[in-house]
This record gives C-alpha cells, sequence and structure tokens, in this order.
C-alpha cells in the first residue's frame, strides 16, 4: 500500500493506473473499526483499485465538539489498510486540504436535508461533510465511493449532492456494523465509560421497538417518537430526536407509507450516539 500526503502524489498514482481500472474511495475520518474494514471489503469486491482517505475534517466539526479530541491512530489505521489490499492510503494535511485556509473556503451545500435531524443539533456539520467529500471526489476522482449505513443522513445527502452536480461517481451505502449486543460500531463509543457502555444498546433496542410497531401497522408517529424518547430519557440518554421518517427525502411520511425509516440521536455521558433502522410494511 502506497501513502501519499499531497493532492499531487495522489493524482500521479491515480493516473499511472490509466483508464481500465475501476477505482472505489473509501472516505473516513481515521480509527477504523470493523465498520471501515467492511465498507473497505465491499469496495475491494467492486473495484480493482481501492483508495482509502484519512483526515479528520476541521470543517464538519462545531466550535465546542470534539475535533481536539477526536481519536488518530494512523500506526494502527495503516496496518488495517495494509492487511486489507488497499492500493492507496490518502492522509493530507490540514494545510494540504485548505491551503488557502478554512475560512476562505468555497463550500458546498445541499439545502433542506443538511439542516433537520442531526443538522439541527449540529449546524454546519453537513455543509463540512459534503465541502470536504466534494474535495475528495475531486483530488480521487472514484467511479464508486463507500459510506456507512449508520451515516444514513450524510448519506442520503452524498447521494443528493452527487446526482444534482452531475459528479460521476455512484455512492454505495453499506450496512451498519454493530457489536454482539447492537451498538452501532462507530470512533465515538470510545467516550463511554463503562457504565454507559452497558447502556449505550439501548439506543438500538428502543428504534427496533419502533420498528416493530410500525411493522405491525401503527401510524401514530408521533406518539412513538415521543415515548421512545422518554424512554431513552429514562435510562440515562439525553435524547437529541426519535424520528419516523421516509428514507430518501428524509421527509415525515405519510400514514400509509409502505417503506420508513427510524432515525435516533441521543447523548450519553461525553457521546452522542446515532443509529437508524428500516422497516417496509
Ligand atoms: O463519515 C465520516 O467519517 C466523515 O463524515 C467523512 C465522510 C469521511 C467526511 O469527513
Amino acid at each position: 500500500m502506497d501513502v501519499v500526503e499531497t493532492i499531487h502524489d495522489l493524482r500521479q498514482r491515480r493516473r499511472i493506473q490509466g483508464i481500465n481500472q475501476v477505482v472505489g474511495v473509501v472516505p473516513t475520518m481515521g480509527d477504523l473499526h470493523a465498520g471501515h474494514l467492511r465498507l473497505v471489503d465491499y469496495c475491494r469486491d467492486q473495484c480493482s483499485f481501492t483508495i482509502a482517505t484519512l483526515f479528520v475534517n476541521p470543517l464538519q466539526f462545531g466550535p465546542k465538539e470534539d475535533f481536539a479530541s477526536y481519536p488518530r491512530a494512523l500506526a494502527h489505521d495503516k496496518s488495517k489498510l495494509e492487511q486489507r489490499n488497499v492500493n492507496v492510503l490518502f492522509a493530507p494535511s490540514i494545510e494540504e486540504m485548505f491551503p488557502e485556509g478554512q475560512t476562505g473556503q468555497t463550500t458546498v451545500t445541499v439545502p433542506n436535508l443538511s439542516e433537520q435531524l442531526c443538522g439541527a443539533a449540529r449546524p454546519g456539520h453537513f455543509n463540512g461533510v459534503t465541502t470536504v467529500v466534494s474535495k475528495l471526489f475531486q483530488i480521487t476522482q472514484p467511479d464508486f465511493a463507500y459510506f456507512g449505513e449508520k451515516d444514513w443522513q450524510q448519506l442520503t445527502i452524498i447521494k443528493h449532492m452527487v446526482r444534482q452536480l452531475n459528479m460521476p461517481v455512484e455512492v454505495i451505502g453499506v450496512p451498519t456494523c454493530r457489536e454482539a449486543d447492537g451498538l452501532a460500531m462507530s470512533s465515538r463509543n470510545r467516550y463511554l465509560s463503562r457504565e454507559e457502555r452497558e447502556i449505550a444498546p439501548t439506543l438500538f433496542q428502543t428504534l427496533r421497538e419502533v420498528a416493530t410497531h410500525l411493522h405491525e401497522g401503527s401510524s401514530a408517529y408521533a406518539d412513538l417518537e415521543e415515548s421512545a424518547k422518554s424512554q431513552l430519557h429514562e435510562v440515562g440518554f439525553r435524547p437529541d430526536y426519535v424520528a419516523i421518517r421516509d428514507p430518501n427525502t428524509l421527509k415525515p411520511p405519510s400514514s400509509d407509507q409502505a417503506s420508513v425509516r427510524v432515525f435516533g440521536a441521543a447523548r450519553l455521558g461525553r457521546a452522542r450516539l446515532i443509529d437508524n433502522i428500516g422497516v417496509d410494511r
């Protein structure tokens, strides 16, 4: 695996492959766990040339968020990617990505979708994501790009961006990797104390209960959302939202809609956990 830190070197490495390769990119912020490695496996199966990117993107963190303390584990990440036969790891510095500084940076915004759910609790977060993902697409010029379904809103926003800006890349969503007790894998699970770690799977369990009610025919969306939030509150979470939405538009679904998705986000100690489940009725 080649590790490159500059856009110039990445482009050169990309150009050497010529036009006959199917190129896939797996954008990450590092501290890789089995969820990330599943993205890499999907990419390796579909593409002949796999690029992983590792960049803790300051644009997507709010001023009071965990940019400084976000886990960084470059040596561990390199060896995991090497074992997975990734061709190139692109790990740029902040200066390489934003040579003119972050404040004057041209930004990419996907309106409406970016302001709701997690966007309401984290203003500007998704603009930071879409701006950096656009840059990574411009730099790596992939045919396919892989993102986890745990971040369903992010995945949906990136799909919209690609469609609306005619980017020549196909965005692939990869199912969430879970711990044995159901907790969705996330780098931020590290922030949980032992006690909080025991409570954490309740988020998934609660969303699953909502999904069961929906599956059995309930359309009392507001009631289901409220009682799920109370349940989370009772076990010690500070819930941001539980929301039943259309999987593509993220709008509230009609009462007879066949396919919906249940989203949840809740704080537990230092961590903010998110999860979601699809329901076909
Ligand atoms: O999902 C993530 O890790 C990040 O939001 C991404 C897509 C790598 C952009 O920084």
